[in-house]
Parts: C-alpha cells; structure tokens; sequence
C-alpha cells in the first residue's frame, strides 16, 4: 500500500487533519471547530481539552479514511497556532489555567512596564521579536502569578511550559517527550536565535523557569512516537512547525528573497532571508523559518492581526452579508470616488506599528456611502497592511531578492479574487496563488515525509508546487498613491484617537 503522511494542523478557531499521499497530494481530511473562551475583554483562551480532543478526533477521522481508500499512514507531522501558552503538570499532564491565546492582550501592561525598564533591545537582540503580549514568555509568567501556588510548584520543577505543538506531543507519547521544534521556539521571546538555544537573561526577565522548557530540535527529527492507544498503533512523530512557518515550507520558499503571505483570521508575511538573520529597524520580527540538520534559516515577519476576521465582522458583526463570499462582489460593485477606508484595529494593530490600544475606526463615510464601500473598505484594508509590511520588509532587506519579491499567496482569504488583485495593486508586485491551498498541513507533512525518506530534498519538492492563478498589479501610480495617502491619514487618525 502506498506510504502517507498524518498532519494535525492545530489552528486557533479550529483543528484539522489531512493526509497526504506519496507525491504529497491530500487524499483524506477532517475537520472540528472547538470553543474560544473570553473571559475579559481582550482575554482569549482555549481549553487544552478541545486542543487534544478535536486533534484525535480529526487525526482518527482523517487516517481512517486515507486508509478505507488504501494508503499506510507511516508518520506524523503536527503544525500549529503559534504563541499560545500552555503550563501543565508534569506527572498527570493536567494544565493549570486555560490556554492563554497568542491574541490575549492581558500582558500588554507588564509589556508596557519592560518596555518603560528599557528591556525591549535585549529582547530583539536576542528573541528577534519585540515587547508585545502577542509573544508566549509573558503569558507563562501571567499563569505562575495567577494561578495560586504556581510558582512555587515550578520552582520545585513540578510544572512544564510549552506551546501547542508541546503539549500535545506530551499527550500524544503519554508523557515521555516533552519538546519543540526551532520555529515554535522562536515565538516564546525566551530562544535566542542565533545562539539556537533557551536564553538565560531572557528567562529571567520575563520570570520563566528554566527547567519549565521543552528540549527544542530541527523541525524534522525523531520526536517520539505516538502511543498505540491514541490512533490504534504507534505512529513516529517526524515534523513538527508553528503554522505560518509550515506554510512558507509548503509554499517552497527556500530561496532567500521568497515571500508568502497567510490571509486567514490575521494575515502573515514571512520573507525568508537566508541563513543569517535581518535585524529589523522598520518593526518587523526576525525568526526561524525553520532548522533543518541544525542549520537554521531566518524569515523577517510583519503580523497583521485582522485580514478575514475584519470580513467575519461583516458577516457575523454587522450583518451586512450572508456569506464572506459575498463581500468581493458587493465591493467590485462599489463607487470607486468614494475614499472609505476601514482601519481594522479590532485587537490592537500590529506589525509595525504595535499598539495594543488602538482600535478599528471608518473614515470618510458621508450619505452616499453604503454596504458596497464598506465591504471594499473591508477587503482593501487588508491590502494596505500588507503593503505596510511590504514596505518595511524591502527597507529592511534591500537585497535584488526581496525587492523583486513576488508574493505566494494562500489561506481562506486568498480565495477572495478582489482581494488577491488588491494586494497585487497596492505592493505593485504579482501574487501568485497555488493550486493546492493547504500549505500549512502541507509543510508539516513535508517535514515528517521527507524525515521518513517518502518526499525529495527541498529543491526537488520546490518544482512540484503548481500555479492556480496569477494576480499582476493592474493600477496607476497615481491612483495607488492617492489610495495609499488616504489609507496613512486613516491609519494615522486611528492610532492619534487612542494616544
Ligand atoms: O501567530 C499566530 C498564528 O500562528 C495563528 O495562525 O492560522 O491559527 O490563525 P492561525
């Protein structure tokens, strides 16, 4: 029977399982939304339960199926949401305090108190990121402080730390292995990115034990094996990535200079700059992209915090449409003479501008204006932000390679052709769309696969990846530029109304 590859995509409103066959085409999948809790406002949190639970259920569903259709799943790759914080017990697994959700603004006050000590340097210095709760180190320490004991039982190395790709690895092996992989561990603020290791002087000054943290390793390596009473036999654990760095995998971004782009809930730009990192001075995060035979590749980063979600508002929010779909044809269908723009600062804005206080604003609306400008206020306002990081990535890495730099596309909202042709319009640079979408399972499963020996080196996997559609930018300087300065004054009014 054929060899296949089991992904867990554990992502943040939902969690996926996908198969993929040997030349690295899914043939099974399943999927489960769980429950987002919001206990305060800006507080989110998952139950660790709904993590383990919907990523068996949907692992069981998936596998069954590839197999029912005849092929042997022969490893596990576990893609994830990123920065989500996890503190359990090291005996029984239990977690202390519900997930602490990488969109979890609770930290933003001690963050703003690191920030006023002056300790934002040794953190980009070394984790590559900034000082924004955004990051797992603060929510770590938010638990030990909240949670009545906490701190006393990790000092007395009772507790664990990890992201969502740890702890379930915790789980899956029954408690033998508690690790990471590289990329997730860049996400912490606690890893020191050149040094490839836990930092000391960042453990202390965000308060996190040291023993608390899992062994981190290449994103494809031998990180135990599932035990047999989870999905019917044991199954080898071979790649492990957070999931943005997962889709430039799948994406095959392997050249420095080479940009993809995640348009899902937020949106997420990753440049891949090679095996030295590009210290941002325009705002952006440096991170692993990944570690492969322990050598390490660096990305540049610009987060944006609301792309599809600004759309879900729409639809769930405003009740201004029935389906997501929908909003592309009312905005094609818009006054073009009408400046409406929608600054999305829902949770804050992020990269690069980093305030956590801002929140979204419509500017420019007057009588004539109606759904239609407001949808494609909507789906514009995701082109702008990306070309906000466009810009501060090209400043930052001003190599032939990032200038030329055509951006691979994928995520829900790339299914939007209005939107896919804004963002070409705005960066004034082509975006290509692939014909298989599930680039983030995708590079999980790459990773396992090519560990197991069933998928090629990374050159030979890159000239697999197919072109569905691509988006050349199609308007005039002017009209880019006057669209541009109206998108600044509004980004500009926003930020000023919170300061
Ligand atoms: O950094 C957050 C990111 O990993 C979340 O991705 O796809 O779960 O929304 P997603």
């Amino acid at each position: 029977m054929p060899g296949a590859i089991l992904v867990i995509d554990q992502g943040t409103t939902s969690t996926r399982a996908i198969v993929f066959g040997p030349d690295a085409v899914p043939v099974a999948s399943a999927q489960e939304e769980f429950p987002q809790h919001f206990p305060r406002a800006g507080w989110v949190e998952h139950d660790p339960k709904d993590l383990l639970r919907t990523s068996l259920s949907t692992a069981r569903i998936a596998m069954a199926r590839a197999e029912e259709a005849g092929f042997t799943v022969a490893a596990l790759g576990i893609a994830n949401q990123r920065e989500t914080a996890l503190v359990w017990d090291r005996r029984t697994g239990a977690a202390i305090h519900r997930a602490v959700v990488w969109q979890d603004r609770r930290t933003a006050g001690a963050c703003a108190d690191l920030k006023r000590e002056g300790a934002e340097a040794l953190v980009q210095n070394r984790a590559g990121l900034l000082l924004d709760p955004y990051f797992s180190a603060t929510k770590a320490a938010w638990m030990l402080d909240d949670v009545e004991g906490a701190r006393a039982r990790a000092a007395r190395g009772e507790l664990l730390f990890g992201t969502v790709d740890s702890f379930l690895l915790w789980h899956l092996t029954d408690g033998a292995v508690h690790a990471t992989d590289a990329t997730n561990a860049s996400r912490t603020a606690l890893y020191d990115i050149r040094r490839g290791a836990w930092d000391e002087d960042l453990c202390r000054l965000f308060r996190v034990p040291a023993a608390m943290l899992p062994e981190v390793k290449d994103c494809a390596a031998e990180f135990g094996t599932v035990a047999a009473r989870h999905l019917g036999r044991p199954l080898p654990v071979l790649g492990i990535a957070g999931d943005q760095q997962a889709a430039l995998i799948g994406q095959a971004c392997f050249e420095p200079g080479m940009v993809k782009a995640t348009f899902g809930t937020g949106a997420f730009v990753l440049l891949n700059t090679g095996a030295e990192p590009v210290r941002s001075t325009h705002r952006l995060l440096t991170t692993v992209a990944y570690q492969l035979e322990g050598r390490r590749t660096y990305a540049l980063e610009g987060s944006i915090f609301s792309a599809g979600a600004t759309v879900q508002w729409l639809r769930d929010g405003l009740q201004l449409v029935r389906s997501s779909a929908e909003t592309g044809d009312l905005a094609a269908d818009s006054d073009p003479g009408q400046p409406v723009y929608l600054v999305p600062a829902f949770v804050g804005l992020g990269a690069p501008h980093w305030n956590a206080e801002a929140r979204a604003t419509i500017t420019g609306l007057t009588r004539g204006s109606g759904r239609r400008e407001i949808a494609r206020a909507a789906l514009e306002s995701t082109a702008f932000q990306t070309r906000d990081l466009v810009d501060a990535m090209r400043a930052d890495d001003s190599s032939d390679a990032a200038r030329a730099a055509v951006i691979r596309a994928d995520g829900g909202m790339s299914a939007s052709d209005f939107t896919m042709q804004s963002v070409a319009d705005m960066i004034d640079a082509p975006v290509d769309r692939p014909a298989v979408l599930e680039t983030t399972a995708l590079g999980a499963g790459y990773l396992a696969g090519q560990r197991c020996g069933l998928y090629p080196a990374p050159a030979e996997f890159a000239r697999s990846w197919k072109l569905e559609r691509r988006f050349s930018p199609e308007m005039t300087p002017a009209r880019r530029d006057a669209k541009l300065a109206g998108w600044r004054d509004a980004v500009a009014r926003t930020v000023l109304a919170r300061d």
